[in-house]
């Protein structure tokens, strides 16, 4: 990058100039040198404004251009200009055909966008902007074409041959070679275009529809991973049967296809009827895949199904309006998996995930609207925010509109749009239609960024018999928007009597930036159970009394609220205690303080067999280092860690006797099965095993040792592995070299093993981290390795990447540098840890601004990275 990269800006939206109605394309399938031509058949947009001229503008990059004609002739090189973006030239009329020639090199690009090889494979990655890496063209989401395409490749190296549509026709050819034709029936954008070709096994099953079609399902994996597709075809086929049933809406072609491969920048991709998967989130037998990789997968798959509607048929007109799609259809995922497992453990999932990653990301420089006002770079764009937190807005209007008013505005808008590219105005304006309401307020969630904070004040009068609470919000500046306005939210409301009766369960809608709801006819002071379910997506600055909170934990209706409340009191108590520790120089045990009345409730919690395991497994666990280091300013990541660790420990000491029973009680001999209530059994033993090794009590390090080595699946494994890690017992090495040489050539299942040294909380972790850069499974190239040692390293392990010598920023930033000259959307995305400088004291401060001006000099730097240095360093 030389000059500083151009803002684009979503108010300067204009339409195209011209539309693709067709396009064909041709592959010669080759490692170093593929060849495409392109013919597309080009008119003129009728809407487009007077003075949009005849000048012709395609999008390209890092390709070759070989040849271009127009209506079969071929243009002289003064009669076009082509350069390190593009291509333009002259419209000869109306409607016209042109024909591009292209050379791209699909075993060099590693940055994996457009054509490029993963193990022997080619494979294609076109959103956001892809496609224009594969040949020149209007390489925008609201310009939508129908699809013929022709693979050519060898036969030996690439005997399966994938694109979108439905396959026409297939042969061979001369020299060993083979082709396919597929045709696309469906209009699509470029980014949705995709094209597999290789040497992959496949398997098959089948969905009837509701309508009563067949659908062929296939699923293409390296050959020798066949057994590790049971979870997701099954998942593939719940997400069908859940979208008929909740939303109505039915698969349209006759198959479709999922490929998993090892390279990929991001979870996987809804290519129309293709979609292409990272590997991890296809891949799952019993003995190497978690529960969480189950749950993971599940929703994954359901996701990308989901987009065939929400995404390919009604798609976003630009980039602006990326989170229609995508806010859309994480909602529809985090509820089909509420449906299938445990609706409150899914929101109490979503909820620790957004809290996690988008309430730091909206609360540091990268802040930013869920429908952002510009961008450097899209890639950049695909955040928590837009993803997550737009998920919770559609959430809110579900919330609004109850279920059959969304249901209403969901068929309104998929009526009315259908095979359109739109925006999120338009999504919301089908909801109004449909339900006849106004939707102006609660349309400011896309365009105002922030976490908004609540205040909460209850006045109760015994004489009125009234109970008045009183609400306020406020939300902080960020940047680009020093002023607020109030949002509308509803919030959901519980107040409970002495005995633990529900005394009111209402939703209130908040819409003034103070407000006041009165509720009648309440016969003793309430305690209020305080936006339930998480029903907006805020933070709460008002502190509820511990024993208030306690209550509660034992007896709010609303699970959400019971966790909730759990993670308030820990978080109290961690927070004070922290603050102490940095007083007292040191004594984390001794800045605790009493913390008996937290523990037994605690022990309640545990011991209350009412509550699902999954929920009490969740319920027992801290908040985490990550969510602490948010409430504190500067942060202090070493007393954080040993407060954390001391309050753990006293836990585990005082319920040690009730944990070692959780324990025993929660071996299972059955055979694995990956569904909820066995997952959440698992996961209440390794609560009990975590924290009676927290205990210090060394028989319990034994007792996870042992646990490694009887293991029959990776659940259990990991979950002795996970506590091991962090100790100097002998078993840890032991279990590390075992998993290595039992796992050693399975790419999928070595992450684990290179995320888990990243985490370590031991002193030689740095060191460690280095070595393993030598280690013969890890390359700088495939982005789940990068993920797994380097990201874990510096997004899970507070303590080592923010050493107080700066060794952490050091080894990260230059990490950060290699890795921009191969995948720069990777790098740009790890950038982000560094960006917290704001966060810290001076002196960590000033050296992760050191750290960024670093990234800053880099020669060459690419737009990617340098968005989020330069937005991270301001
Ligand atoms: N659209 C994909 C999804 O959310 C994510 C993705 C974006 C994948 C960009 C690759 C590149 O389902
Ligand atoms: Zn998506």
């Amino acid at each position: 990058m030389s000059a500083q990269p151009q803002v684009i800006r979503r108010e300067d939206y204009t339409a195209p100039a011209f539309l693709i109605d067709k396009v064909e394309l041709v592959f010669d399938l080759d490692r170093d040198v593929t060849n495409v031509k392109s013919r597309l058949f080009i008119i003129a947009n009728p809407v487009r404004g007077t003075g949009a001229g005849n000048e012709v503008s395609f999008d390209g990059e890092d390709m070759k251009l070989v040849s271009i004609a127009i209506d079969d002739r071929k243009l002289g090189v003064d009669e076009y200009s082509v350069d390190k973006t593009g291509l333009t030239f002259t419209a000869p009329g109306e409607t016209f055909v042109v024909d591009i020639e292209t050379q791209v090199s699909p075993v060099t690009n590693t940055r994996l966008e457009g054509l490029y090889v993963s193990q022997s494979a080619f494979c294609t990655q076109c959103e956001a902007e892809g496609f224009r890496r594969i040949t020149y063209f209007p390489d925008r989401p609201d310009v939508m074409a129908t699809f013929t395409v022709t693979i050519n490749a060898d036969k030996a190296t690439c005997p399966v041959l994938l694109s979108n549509g439905n396959l026409a026709k297939s042969g061979d050819l001369d020299g060993n070679r083979h082709f396919a034709v597929w045709e696309d029936p469906f209009p699509k954008p470029s980014y949705l275009f995709a094209l597999v070709a290789g040497d992959l096994a496949c398997v098959e099953d089948s969905f009837k529809t509701v309508s009563g079609r067949d659908v062929a399902l296939r699923i293409f994996v390296e050959h020798g991973n066949e057994d590790r597709c049971d979870y997701a075809m099954d998942s593939l086929k719940r997400s069908m049967k859940w979208d008929e049933e909740v939303y109505g809406l039915e698969y349209d072609l006759d198959l479709f296809n999922i490929v998993a491969v090892s390279d990929f920048n991001m979870g996987a991709m809804e290519n129309k009827s293709l979609n292409i998967f990272n590997a991890k989130y296809i891949l799952a037998k019993p003995d190497t895949a978690t529960d969480m990789d189950y749950e993971l997968i599940e929703s994954i798959v359901a996701h990308e199904y989901f987009h065939n509607w929400s995404g390919n048929r009604v798609t976003c007109r630009d980039w602006f309006q990326l989170s229609l799609k995508e806010g859309l259809t994480v909602f529809r995922d985090q509820e089909f998996s509420a449906d299938q497992r445990s609706r409150p453990v899914q929101r109490i999932k979503d909820v620790a995930q957004l809290r996690a990653r988008q309430f730091p990301e909206d609360g540091g420089p990268l802040a930013h609207p869920v429908r952002p006002d510009s961008y450097m770079e899209i890639n950049n764009f695909y955040t928590a925010t837009v993803y997550e937190k737009g998920a919770e807005l559609i959430r809110m209007m579900h919330t609004l509109l109850g279920a059959d008013g969304y249901r209403k505005g969901i068929d309104l808008y998929f009526d009315r749009h259908d095979g359109q590219a739109v925006t999120c105005d338009d999504f919301a304006k089908a909801m109004e239609d449909a339900n006849d309401v106004d939707l102006t307020q609660l349309k400011r969630w896309y365009s105002q960024a922030g976490t908004p904070s609540l205040s909460w004040k209850g006045d109760y009068d015994a004489d009125a018999k009234q109970f008045r609470l009183t609400v306020s919000q406020k939300t902080a500046p960020t940047p680009g928007q020093p002023d607020k306005f109030a949002l509308h939210m509803p919030i959901a409301i519980g107040l409970l009597g002495k005995d633990g009766k529900e005394l009111v369960s209402r939703t209130v809608q908040l819409t003034e930036n103070e407000q006041e709801f009165v509720f009648d006819n309440i016969n003793e002071t309430p305690v209020v159970s305080f936006n339930r379910g998480f029903s907006a997506p805020v933070n709460i600055a008002t502190q509820q009394p511990h024993d208030e909170l306690v209550f509660l934990m034992g007896n709010d209706s609303d699970a959400f609220n019971r966790w909730e409340s759990a993670q308030k009191y820990a978080t109290a108590l961690m927070l004070a205690a922290i603050e102490e520790f940095e007083k007292n120089d040191g004594d984390a045990d001794g800045a605790l303080g009493d913390v008996t009345d937290f523990i037994t409730a605690m022990r309640a919690t545990l011991q209350n067999d009412d509550l699902d395991k999954a929920f009490r497994a969740d319920a027992l666990v801290l908040p985490g280092e990550e969510f602490l280091s948010e409430q504190r300013k500067p942060a202090n990541p070493e007393a954080i860690h040993q407060v954390r660790n001391a309050l753990r420990k006293q836990i585990g000491t005082m319920l040690k006797a009730e944990f070692a029973d959780t324990y025993h009680q929660n071996v299972s001999n059955a055979a694995f099965t990956p569904d909820a209530q066995s997952a959440g059994q698992r996961a209440l033993r390794a609560t009990a095993l975590g924290y009676l090794v927290a205990s210090g009590d060394a028989q319990f390090a034994d007792l996870a040792a042992a646990q490694y080595r009887n293991a029959n699946n990776m659940t259990d494994r990991m979950a002795a592995l996970a506590v091991l890690n962090h100790l100097d017992h002998p078993g840890r090495a032991e279990a590390l070299a075992d998993f290595e040489e039992r796992f050693g050539k399975d790419t999928v299942v070595m992450d684990k093993w290179f995320g888990l040294q990243a985490m370590s909380s031991r002193d030689d972790t740095l060191a460690r981290v280095k070595d393993l850069m030598s280690h013969p499974s890890f390359t700088m190239r495939n982005p789940n390795k990068v993920r797994s040692l380097i990201g874990a390293f510096a997004m899970a392990n507070p303590r080592h990447f923010h050493a107080a010598d700066g060794s952490g920023y050091e080894f990260y930033t230059d990490r950060l540098i290699e890795l921009d000259d191969i995948n720069p959307q990777v790098a740009a995305r790890l950038c982000a840890p560094l960006g917290k400088w704001a966060k810290y004291d001076d002196d960590r401060a000033a050296k992760m601004k050191a750290a960024l001006d670093r990234v800053l000099a880099k020669p060459e730097i690419s737009r990617d990275l340098y968005e989020i240095a330069s937005k991270s360093r301001a």
